[in-house]
């Protein structure tokens, strides 16, 4: 019995998962009450970076939704790449979804790219909506737009013909606020993306925005200056807030990352994601004027990140005290969402291998009790999860690992390899198999 046909899901994925913990024919007796911790369980998926195919993505859902994660937050557009066909600005798909090479300081020199057709939207969109998942679409703005800018420059302050960037990396070139034109075009193509997504929130992202060119347009300064702004911070504030007026009258709640809170005029309707490692007190100030926040931190939730650096343990005992978020201020926090951005991540194999355990310690802890919750039972039960991955033929991660950092040593073992140490990469070499841990302890 369930509270709603999603709570009834939910349970048949728990029995699903005690099907892996038995011998999946006789089960014990038992009864469950369950409810989840929180209403908000996001996986991401970057696929500016590194495009994923549609059987990819599916697949990649259907993984986290087995462990009851009940948002899809798509990450569609960054400095690398366009992902989402547009029919109202063709220019951003022929232009902006191939990139020179395959970039990332790959020797691959082949031109890199492609776009979902809406048409592939929305069927993962139904795909999800049968598996009780939202899709949150990510359209990146002000900043991690080179690849819309390399389609249509006049986006830019001044102009610049660009091309689509293959190097990672926080880039300068940002969509200009002095004009007109530019929230022509952000509501343009909000508009197009949102039909896709049936979902209450949209994310606009807002992260990473340097103000260099800012400081010297002088249609930003203007803009500044003409709405008594103090300096380019609230300037991306009064960005923030004309896009989600227009987001508003779509019915839509806006959702962007920690930075976008630094601002003091910013309406607190909008939801922030809070990623970054040093703390930032407009986190705590925003859910003190009644805003509302997701945990992404990246100690604990980056899964891009090397797995000594962002450890299983890190995600499973993450408690967002420790992140500076007042205990009496929980009921601020709508959830938890592990973050899979694809700078190094080029293919499924890799994307698994980093979140296959990790995910499952995020799922756990977004879903139970804090009360509930032990690292030693979860260490013993995914172990069965381990043999069940195999049968799915989904590469995992080892759940602890000590990688020695120091350059020697893996110089030494590039060369057993035969490999030069540009090309060495430990986790890599891991998720092909090539090794195991024991070899580098
Ligand atoms: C982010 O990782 N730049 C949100
Ligand atoms: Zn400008």
């Amino acid at each position: 019995k369930g509270g709603s046909q999603a709570g009834v899901w939910w349970g048949l994925q728990t029995l699903l998962q005690i099907c892996y913990q038995t011998d999946g024919k006789t089960f014990p007796g038992l009864i469950i009450k369950d409810k989840p911790a929180f209403a908000y369980r996001g996986a991401h998926l970057d696929c500016g970076r590194h495009f994923f195919s549609i059987e990819e993505v599916k697949r990649f859902i259907d993984l986290v939704n087995m462990h009851k994660i009940n948002i899809f937050h798509w990450h569609l557009t960054d400095d690398q790449g366009w992902r989402i066909e547009s029919e109202k600005y063709p220019e951003l798909n022929r232009v902006g979804s191939y990139r020179d090479s395959w970039g990332f300081g790959s020797k691959r020199t082949e031109r890199y790219g492609g776009y979902f057709t809406k048409d592939e939207i929305r069927d993962v969109v139904a795909f999800c909506k049968e598996r009780f998942i939202d899709v949150i679409p990510e359209i990146d703005m002000p900043g991690h737009t080179v690849a819309a800018i390399a389609a249509y420059p006049e986006l830019s302050c001044r102009g610049k013909k660009l091309r689509v960037e293959t190097r990672p990396g926080i880039h300068k070139d940002i969509l200009c606020a002095g004009k007109e034109s530019t929230f022509e075009f952000c509501f343009g193509i909000l508009d197009e993306v949102i039909e896709l997504f049936p979902c209450e929130y949209f994310h606009i992202g807002g992260d990473e925005a340097p103000t260099h060119e800012w400081k010297k347009c002088p249609l930003c300064q203007k803009t500044i200056k003409d709405n008594g702004l103090k300096d380019e911070v609230e300037l991306q504030g009064y960005f923030t807030n004309k896009v989600n007026e227009h987001l508003k009258k779509n019915n839509k709640t806006l959702i962007g990352w920690n930075e976008i809170l630094a601002s003091k005029y910013l309406d607190r309707d909008i939801v922030g994601q809070y990623w970054t490692s040093q703390k930032d007190p407009n986190v705590v100030k925003h859910i003190k004027e009644g805003g509302k926040i997701i945990l992404s931190c990246h100690s604990a939730f980056y899964f891009d990140m090397k797995l000594y650096d962002v450890t299983t343990k890190n995600s499973y005992t993450f408690r967002p005290e420790e992140h500076e978020i007042p205990k009496d201020m929980l009921d601020s926090v709508l959830g938890y969402e592990c973050e899979n951005w694809s700078e190094w991540t080029e293919n499924k194999d890799e994307l698994f291998f980093k979140i296959f355990t990790r995910g499952l310690a995020v799922a756990e802890c977004v879903w139970s009790d804090d009360s509930v919750k032990s690292f030693s039972s979860f260490k013993q039960r995914i172990q069965k999860h381990k043999e069940f991955a195999d049968a799915l033929g989904i590469f995992y991660g080892p759940d602890e690992i000590t990688l020695k950092k120091n350059y020697r040593f893996k110089k030494k073992l590039a060369k057993e390899y035969g490999l030069s140490i540009h090309d060495f990469n430990c986790e890599y070499l891991m998720s092909k198999r090539y090794i195991n841990v024991e070899h580098i302890k």
